[in-house]
């Protein structure tokens, strides 16, 4: 194909997008387009976009001010804005910014490559957010997996229909769809001939994986995945505790490749804060989950999200999230303060809560949660842990352990850093190590955000 121009994809939010910014590459590359990670050089600017919270939002309109601005001083650029904010703006995106040419939705990527054409011979302002059934057909192109890469998201899942209250996922993703299996098992293989050693499966809830299309279950998919030779790794994201089954747990503690490590996000410890965010269990059954997969998987990390200062939530009600964190002892937590988000019921309740009370229940979290974390990577002193080697690493440490000044210049060349089964980062000492090998790492030391090893 013919060198068309320079292409420029800026992503923000989760996973799934950095999956759907892989996918959007593979359209432009099959145009004509090559990557670049200059914005001043590109030819085509994509912002693939994330509405998960105010913040996240904000940051995708303040990219395409920038962008604007370029596109005034280089008229023959494509502007496109793509995801979950198009999706939930269409037209509203074209006021704040008449430049952009495409407003991509969600399900629109099968319509990309026709939009950028139909721009090319003079139109603009064009938005697409159709739903649609079909969305699976676009895949990310697995030639472009790079020497060092080592690990790769696949979506094997699109949309919710949980609709917490708060979230705006329901609205912006669509209905709940799953992909085929072959369609998954098939990529994965790609993926593995291009070197891949480890693939973390996405769904908002994977452990629906399957139901409404009367398909295998995800437990089943994880053993087909299990089955690819040279895939090392599965990993999975994300769990919704009212629909996780022994099938699964079993699944994590027979299922080799199977890292032990559960994200099973809970959001709050109070019951009457949960029920007002319907995520249809309680503290109790959420603790019951959590005593079952400790017994069947002695050792697996576990990780939540939690949302502080929900609409009405009270000082109390706080303390009873602090207190499942205590019973729990998660790995680690991903908490946020609560997003008023369109559409979404809870932005419509009463109770709202002062920003800086949020933040200091934020920050007090944060505070409880630094504690077990260290705690968690303290256990796994003395112990030989298998290691996926990712590179070199960024940190440089003495040899005993001590992290001194983080990101410098000089990289040691023999300090390399992987990621246990756990996902606890490890910076070790070594030569002749190879990103992408498992090797056994004997855990010297624990810090509250990596741990130090030996070979
Ligand atoms: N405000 C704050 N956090 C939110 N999340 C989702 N919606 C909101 C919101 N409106 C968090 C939840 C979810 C994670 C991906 O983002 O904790 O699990
Ligand atoms: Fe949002 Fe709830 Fe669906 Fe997760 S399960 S994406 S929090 S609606």
């Amino acid at each position: 194909m013919k060198f068309k121009g320079w292409a420029y994809i800026y992503t923000i939010g989760c996973q799934m997008n950095v999956y759907d910014s892989a996918k959007l590459l593979s359209v432009l590359k099959f145009l004509g387009y090559s990557e670049t990670k200059s914005l001043e050089e590109a030819d085509i600017v994509v912002c693939n976009t994330c509405t998960i919270r105010h913040k996240a939002q904000e940051k995708a309109y303040s990219f395409l001010g920038r962008l604007s601005k370029l596109k005034k001083k280089k008229p023959h650029l494509i502007s496109v804005i793509a995801g979950c904010v198009a999706q939930q703006d269409g037209e509203k995106s074209l006021k704040r910014l008449p430049e952009i040419d495409i407003v991509l939705g969600t399900q629109s990527f099968s319509r990309f490559a026709e939009l950028i054409d139909q721009v090319k011979s003079g139109r603009s302002n064009i938005v697409d957010i159709e739903p649609r059934e079909t969305i699976f057909e676009v895949m990310p192109d697995a030639s472009d997996v790079n020497q060092n890469e080592i690990s790769r998201f696949v979506t094997i899942m699109q949309g919710c229909e949980n609709f917490c209250t708060y979230c705006v996922v329901p609205y912006v993703r669509g209905k709940e769809k799953s992909r085929r299996p072959e369609a998954i098992i098939e990529e994965i293989e790609q993926l593995c001939k291009y070197g891949i050693q480890e693939v973390t499966l996405l769904g908002q809830n994977v452990n629906s994986y399957g139901i409404k299309e009367n398909d295998i279950s995800f437990a089943k998919l994880l053993k087909r995945v299990s089955s690819i030779d040279s895939m090392k790794r599965i990993r999975f994201a994300t769990s919704h505790p009212k629909d996780l089954s022994d099938e699964l747990i079993y699944a994590i503690r027979d299922l080799e490749k199977v890292c032990f490590h559960l994200h099973l996000p809970v959001q709050s410890g109070s019951d009457r804060i949960l029920k007002r965010m319907n995520r249809g269990y309680t503290q109790k059954t959420y603790l019951e989950m959590i005593t079952k997969l400790k017994k069947e998987c002695p050792n697996i990390a576990i990780s939540t999200d939690l949302i502080t200062g929900f609409p009405s939530e009270t000082r109390e009600e706080f303390q009873e999230t602090l207190n499942l964190m205590k019973a729990v002892e998660f790995d680690s937590v991903y908490a946020f303060s609560y997003s008023d988000r369109p559409i979404t019921p809870a932005m419509k309740f009463d109770g709202k809560i002062d920003e800086a009370e949020k933040l200091s229940r934020l920050n007090e979290l944060f505070e409880l949660q630094k504690f077990y974390t260290e705690k968690n990577n303290k256990k796994l002193i003395g112990k030989i842990e298998p290691v996926l080697v990712e590179g070199k690493s960024k940190k440089k440490m003495k040899v005993e352990g001590e992290p001194v000044k983080e990101f410098q210049n000089i990289i040691n060349t023999t300090q390399m850093m992987g990621r246990t089964e756990s996902n606890k980062i490890v910076h070790f000492q070594g030569c002749n190590i190879r990103p992408g090998m498992v090797i056994d790492v004997r855990i010297e030391n624990a810090y509250p955000h990596s741990l130090w090893g030996i070979v």
